[in-house]
């Protein structure tokens, strides 16, 4: 696959913002080169390219540091992907609703289509309704959350993998909820697939939601082009150091994960036994989607009680999306659904 011909002719020619960090990267010395303060703490202009931040996240995912691209959040790291391989008002992008917002207001900001092919009733890929836009040279980008948002399903290993083998042009499987699921993660496949760019973030499992730091894992090519595209400061030193505290404590994190899916489990053996439930969706994330008898009325008394969950009624019909809490906030919710 000619990955340079799937990125924008402006990008390809772009010579990109040289900061003083690029020019000089030592650590040691007199500093008079960045129109820095000299007094405080904080003056000093971050690493740009985050090294020893990703030199961690490298040995932990155990891949190469050179196919990591950070962003701040995984929001920063899909408008970066519309950036560089689509044209506003000309290519497009194709996604599998419904899912993660943010593929459809960033392709708004870009001027692109965003076309959105309805998941099956199992809320698996349709991929006879899929096969016809796959050869359609427009298409420069599909967007696949695994698991997804707000179904809580993983998608089917085979379906992504055909959609790789088969789409000319860049595919993107957003993973912000790998870490509850039990199916593995795409990252060892960015060797064998040029055109696939894996999504994780620090927002969920490793409960960094304020700090903004997502992950792109691709190849160098790729990547080449993003570190042209983002702004060249785009994670802050206190970020960077705040998930590197998080990494070295990584049992921790590990413990945290295996609490959430013992909560998990405990709100679905809960959730079964309420009369106004309908139907609990299989889960593979943080949430779980929970049909209800009236879920606008769900949701509104539940606010009511100061419990806020999402109501996604307009999604999925009568459907509400739990996250998953503390023991402390799960019970509290339990309580007030078996009281309406
Ligand atoms: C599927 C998916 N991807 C990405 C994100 C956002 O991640 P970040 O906080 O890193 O921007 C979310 C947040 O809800 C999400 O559901």
């Amino acid at each position: 696959m000619n990955i340079a011909s799937l990125v924008r002719e402006n990008i390809k020619k772009l010579s990109p913002y040289s900061s003083a960090r690029d020019e000089y990267s030592g650590s040691e010395g007199v500093f008079l080169d960045a129109n820095e303060n000299p007094f405080g703490n904080l003056n000093r202009y971050p690493d740009p390219y985050q090294k020893e931040l990703k030199k961690k996240i490298a040995e932990i995912k155990n891949i190469d540091a050179k196919n990591i691209f950070l962003g701040n959040g995984s929001d920063e790291v899909i408008d970066v992907i519309y950036r560089t391989f689509c044209n506003p008002s000309e290519d497009k992008a194709l996604t599998f609703s419904p899912t993660y917002g943010m593929y459809k207001v960033g392709s708004e900001i870009n001027d692109i289509e965003l076309t959105e092919i309805p998941l099956k009733d199992n809320f698996q890929i349709d991929l006879d309704k899929l096969n016809p836009f796959l050869e359609e040279v427009f298409y420069k980008v599909i967007f696949i959350c695994s698991p997804n948002n707000p179904t809580g399903n993983a998608i089917d290993v085979r379906d992504i993998e055909f959609i790789l083998e088969n789409f000319n042009g860049i595919v993107v499987v957003d993973e912000a909820y790998i870490d509850f699921s039990s199916q593995g993660s795409f990252l060892k496949k960015i060797e064998e697939y040029p055109n696939l760019i894996v999504m994780q973030t620090f927002s969920k499992a490793y409960g960094l939601a304020n700090v903004r730091v997502g992950m792109a894992f691709t190849n160098e090519e790729i990547l080449s082009y993003f570190n042209k595209v983002k702004p060249p400061y785009n994670i802050s030193g206190i970020n960077q150091k705040a998930v590197l505290d998080k990494l070295n404590d990584i049992e921790k994190v590990n413990a945290e994960i295996a609490e959430i899916l013992t909560q998990r489990d405990f709100l679905i053996n809960e959730l079964k036994q309420i009369q106004k439930v309908k139907h609990i969706y299989p889960t593979d994330a943080n949430f779980i989607l929970v049909e209800m008898e009236d879920g606008n009325y769900t949701y509104n008394e539940l606010v009511n009680h100061k419990i806020i969950i999402r109501n996604r009624s307009g999604v999925v019909k009568n459907c509400v999306r739990i996250t998953v809490g503390n023991k402390e906030e799960n019970q509290k919710l339990i309580e007030k659904l078996k009281e309406l």
